[in-house]
């Protein structure tokens, strides 16, 4: 969807600064809603995994630490995330606000948000929570190919690449992340409900559910206008 398209909406939406906190299952669509809200919101897309796989990418102490956790599906120990989104959200480009992907992800990672929140005298704007069936999120999941260049997401059937295999912005080689594997990705799942299902409890009373099973704009769509509050 092109930035005319949603009108006044955008327009309203990106002159506030907003702290957009995306929350759902492995697969649900958080990566790819962040990567659409982020070209109309102007503030930066935070995906914790993102960032855990480029430290085990460039063999960093925290990609050390990290790796056989991810390998496994598990999540990494909240010591480690808590310290590398302080770092993260410390950056300049935070000041405007910054759209959060995979975090918080545990009631101690929530908890440590809204110390830096109070600290920083932050507010969080919208708390989406995207809601998909499981068998959906297996499909996605298991189709999932990302770009090994600028990791950019593909789906085999719900957003191939024009030319197989390789990414249409770079040219880029295509993979299957380790961890879409049909074994880790039922070990996620119920890591996902074990351990991060509870915030939806913890966010309940400032919670806006979205169903992700739309096609991707008018999820996008509704999250911009929510996010005026709008709708
Ligand atoms: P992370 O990378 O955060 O993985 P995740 O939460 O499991 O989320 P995904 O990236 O798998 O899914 P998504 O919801 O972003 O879906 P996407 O948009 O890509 O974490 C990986 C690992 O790092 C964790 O297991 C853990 O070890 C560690 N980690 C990360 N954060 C942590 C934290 N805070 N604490 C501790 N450990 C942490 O979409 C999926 C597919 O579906 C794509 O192919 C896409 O094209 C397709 N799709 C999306 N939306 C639609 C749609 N509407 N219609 C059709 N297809 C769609």
């Amino acid at each position: 969807m092109e930035a005319s398209s949603v009108g006044g909406v955008f327009e309203d939406v990106v002159k506030k600064e907003m702290i957009i906190v995306l929350l759902g299952p492995p697969g649900s669509g958080k990566g790819t809603q962040a990567a659409y809200l982020k070209q109309y919101l102007k503030i930066p897309h935070i995906a914790t995994g993102d960032i855990l796989r480029e430290a085990v990418k460039n063999s960093l102490p925290l990609g050390v630490k990290a790796q056989e956790y991810m390998k496994q599906g598990a999540l990494v120990p909240d010591e480690l995330i808590i310290e590398m989104m302080a770092h993260r959200l410390e950056k300049p480009d935070c000041q405007k606000g910054f759209i959060l992907d995979g975090f918080p992800r545990s009631e101690v990672q929530a908890k440590a948000f809204d110390q830096t929140l109070a600290e920083k005298g932050w507010t969080i704007s919208k708390t989406i929570n995207l809601t998909v069936h499981k068998q959906l999120l297996i499909e996605r999941l298991s189709g999932r190919r990302t770009c090994g260049k600028c990791g950019t997401n593909y789906h085999i059937k719900y957003n191939p690449p024009k030319k197989m295999n390789l990414c249409d912005l770079c040219d880029g080689e295509l993979y299957q992340r380790e961890d879409d594997k049909t074994e880790t990705i039922d070990r996620r799942l119920n890591v996902y409900q074990q351990q991060t299902a509870p915030l939806i409890k913890y966010y309940q009373d400032r919670l806006t559910n979205i169903s992700g099973d739309q096609p991707k704009e008018e999820i996008g769509r509704v999250i911009l206008a929510k996010s005026n509050d709008k709708i």
